[in-house]
């Protein structure tokens, strides 16, 4: 399978990616049992697909490790020269404490060897509280680690626009934000992307799928409860929905999204991936990946074989317009984390 001329994206001047990601959250438990094997064999198959960009976290179980396993078993089939086709896009997620030069190498440094990889491909920071302004601290030690190669670039994840600000004006240099954004959550929308656009910093999508949920698999069923929901991601975007505008709601929304597809003879997870792709200062969505036990290769590759018109969205609208304005009521991008 070749993917179509538009998959890839020049990130920043030395790095290229696919723009669907592959997300490693789903390795981390909630999602069924993972077996490690398995989930290496399954990373080659979205690899040869030209899936070749990969998202996770020092946090997300044995993700760092699955990509340090799967890069020597690439190595050794395809040889150490072709290593540079992978991007792993990690994060760190530290507890709150003192970031002094030394917790935040000894972090960096971690990830770098459970990866196997001299020099992290992206490390995307993220940050609790903000009024423990040390983040500031660990962007300038981050940015330090950055400049004498152990990190090729630097991003945050789940940074609000105000705090944004900020870190560009402490000329801290960043390319990416890696933030909430689907047909359901279109809070990047309000304030985050224009101020990105400007700046020539992108974004990094999640939850555009809303676990699974936003397909054809959940139109026309009744509202599960949350027991009824097979992994954590659903239960996550469950509550998002309720919190945009209810179940009934979200059927019109499938039901709209459907007659799209349709048109395109596409499904409805490609109409919502490619819906958020086009938007300004979008990057690349990260689409959640069980490795060895489901995937959606084929599907998903499709995505970038659909063009849609201005108008072919306009069905969406008057749906969209009954929604409840989740800026209101979660505040800007992050802001459900704290
Ligand atoms: N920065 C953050 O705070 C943050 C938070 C959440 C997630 N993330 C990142 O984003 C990634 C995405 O995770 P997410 O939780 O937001 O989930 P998601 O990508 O919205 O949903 C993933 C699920 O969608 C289903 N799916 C994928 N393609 C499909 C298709 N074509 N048709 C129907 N269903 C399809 C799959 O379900 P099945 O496996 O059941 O088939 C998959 O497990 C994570 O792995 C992580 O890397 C980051």
């Amino acid at each position: 399978m070749t993917l179509a001329e538009n998959a890839r994206f020049a990130f920043t001047p030395d790095m290229t990616i696919c723009r669907v990601l592959n997300g490693m959250w789903q390795v981390s438990g909630g999602h069924g049992r993972i077996d490690s094997a398995a989930a290496v064999e399954a990373m080659f198959a979205y690899h040869e697909a030209g899936l070749s960009t990969w998202d996770l976290a020092d946090h997300y179980g044995p993700a760092e490790d699955l990509i340090g396993a799967f890069r020597r078993q690439f190595a050794a089939r395809y040889g150490e020269g072709r290593l540079g086709e992978i991007q792993a896009f990690t994060k760190w997620v530290p507890p709150p404490g003192a970031m002094t030069r030394r917790v935040v190498e000894d972090a960096i440094d971690v990830s770098r060897r459970r990866m196997g990889a001299d020099r992290l491909d992206l490390l995307q920071f993220h940050w609790w509280d903000y009024s423990d302004r040390r983040y500031l601290d660990a962007l300038k030690h981050l940015a330090d680690l950055r400049d004498e190669g152990k990190i090729r670039q630097l991003a945050l994840t789940n940074f609000d626009t105000d705090r944004l600000v900020v870190i560009v004006d402490h000329g801290i240099r960043i390319v990416s934000n890696q933030v909430q954004y689907s047909l359901v959550d279109q809070r990047p929308a309000a304030r985050m992307a224009a101020f990105c656009a400007s700046h020539g910093i992108t974004l990094l999508t999640y939850g555009t799928l809303l676990g699974g949920l936003l397909s054809e698999a959940w139109l026309g069923r009744a509202e599960p409860n949350r027991g009824s929901l097979a992994t954590i991601s659903q239960q996550k975007y469950k509550n998002m929905i309720d919190a945009w505008g209810g179940w009934t709601l979200f059927q019109q929304l499938l039901a709209a999204l459907k007659n799209i597809a349709d048109k395109h003879g596409l499904n409805i997870a490609a109409v919502g991936l490619r819906a958020i792709l086009d938007r300004p200062a979008v990057a690349g969505v990260i689409v959640g990946a069980r490795l060895g036990l489901a995937e959606h290769i084929a599907a998903n590759s499709r995505v970038f074989d659909l063009t849609l018109a201005p108008d072919d969205l306009a069905p969406l609208e008057p749906v969209i317009a009954q929604s409840r304005d989740l800026m209101r009521v979660i505040g800007d991008c992050g802001d459900e984390y704290r």
